[in-house]
């Protein structure tokens, strides 16, 4: 007779039926319990995880392959980013020059609710001091822990910052390329074509403040710009410009592999629509941009500097002689 079999009962040394049956519901409501601990564990791990579960949720945007890599989903340290967690932020670099009409461009930018740009980070020396405080200051500010009053926090879509050229920026480009690539940044080359506008705008820029300086009453611009307009250097004037040139066409050559677009100061005061352009790039619903702040000032040329008829001379039948002409002079 086989030991283990039920018909057995009788006689055999096995526990009585009704054992048996407390026996298995014991053992039943052991494993019923055991498992519904398992679940309840792994609810308060799905609780206490909503990080990772939110990362897992958020890394879908219905984008192209290629452009998920310009979509963060940062977690700043200092806040929560609440109901916009979940919104994609795409980290931006405005690249631009002095007097190249980047301030006026930054404040039509900051008008859109979901871009925040935040002003020249680097024009503090210790911030660009060597690449690692550069790196660090860029890891902060696209964590988006980085206060200004630009910063529209929560559902911010686009965050980003303006970098003068030579503020760091083309010494360190190596690394710099490196970490915009790494980090799926995109850059924003804003430049201007009338690099003898430029010039002439430095100068008189400098002029300006060492105007304000010299006598405490703050004048208009205009006024101040009639009293000390500045005498151009002709005899460098040629290479100047193609230095500034130069400088710009290196600049691209170096950011060349990153995302970017580049723009013309002129292109977007005459064309509205570079600015939809603009916001298709940063992904931002598309919206009219506006700012109070006023264009930088492209009155004519002939009333700005003092030795006008020496500067016509010295680029007439030059290259540069479209420069001369009131062909980009606009309102
Ligand atoms: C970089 O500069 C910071 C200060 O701005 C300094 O504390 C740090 O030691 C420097 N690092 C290197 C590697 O030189
Ligand atoms: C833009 O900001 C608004 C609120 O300021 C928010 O409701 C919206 O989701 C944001 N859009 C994007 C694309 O992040
Ligand atoms: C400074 O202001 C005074 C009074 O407004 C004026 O007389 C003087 O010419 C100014 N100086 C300069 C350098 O503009
Ligand atoms: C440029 O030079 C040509 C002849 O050399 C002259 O006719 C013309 O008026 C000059 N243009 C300007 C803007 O000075």
């Amino acid at each position: 007779m086989h030991p283990y079999s039920l018909k057995s009962s009788k006689g055999a040394p096995f526990p009585p039926r009704p054992i048996l049956v407390v026996l298995i519901a014991i053992f039943g409501f052991y494993v019923c319990y055991i498992s519904f601990n398992q679940i309840t564990l792994e609810n308060r791990y799905e609780e206490n995880s909503g990080e990772v579960q939110a990362e897992i949720h958020c890394r879908k945007p219905r984008l192209p392959h290629e452009e998920l890599r310009y979509v963060h989903f940062p977690k700043p340290e200092s806040y929560s980013r609440g109901e916009c967690s979940c919104n994609p932020v795409r980290s931006f670099v405005l690249v631009s020059m002095q007097r190249s009409g980047s301030g006026w461009f930054e404040t039509l930018l900051n008008s859109h609710p979901n871009i925040s740009s935040n002003g020249e980070i680097f024009n503090r020396v210790d911030r660009r001091e060597n690449i690692s405080s550069i790196l660090q200051t860029l890891d902060k500010l696209y964590n988006l822990d980085w206060f200004t009053s630009a910063a529209k926090n929560e559902c911010t879509a686009a965050f980003g910052l303006k970098w003068m050229l030579n503020q760091g920026f083309m010494d360190h480009h190596d690394d710099i390329a490196n970490y915009l690539n790494k980090k799926g940044v995109s850059v924003i080359f804003l430049f201007r074509k009338n690099t003898l506008r430029r010039l002439i705008s430095v100068l008189a820029n400098d002029y300006d403040r060492d105007a304000k300086q010299l006598n405490g009453t703050h004048k208009s611009h205009a006024e101040i710009l009639a009293k000390f307009k500045p005498v151009l250097d002709v005899s460098n004037l040629i290479p100047n410009i193609r230095n500034a040139e130069k400088y710009i066409r290196d600049c691209l050559d170096h950011f060349n592999t990153i995302r970017h677009m580049i723009l013309y100061y002129e292109d977007i005061v005459r064309n509205r629509n570079a600015l939809f352009q603009v916001q298709e790039f940063l992904g931002v619903p598309v919206r009219k941009l506006v700012s109070r702040q006023v264009k930088i000032h492209t009155s004519p040329l002939p009333g700005l500097v003092r030795n006008w008829d020496d500067v016509s001379n010295k680029l007439n039948g030059t290259q540069y002689a479209h420069f001369l002409d009131g062909a980009d002079y606009v309102r």
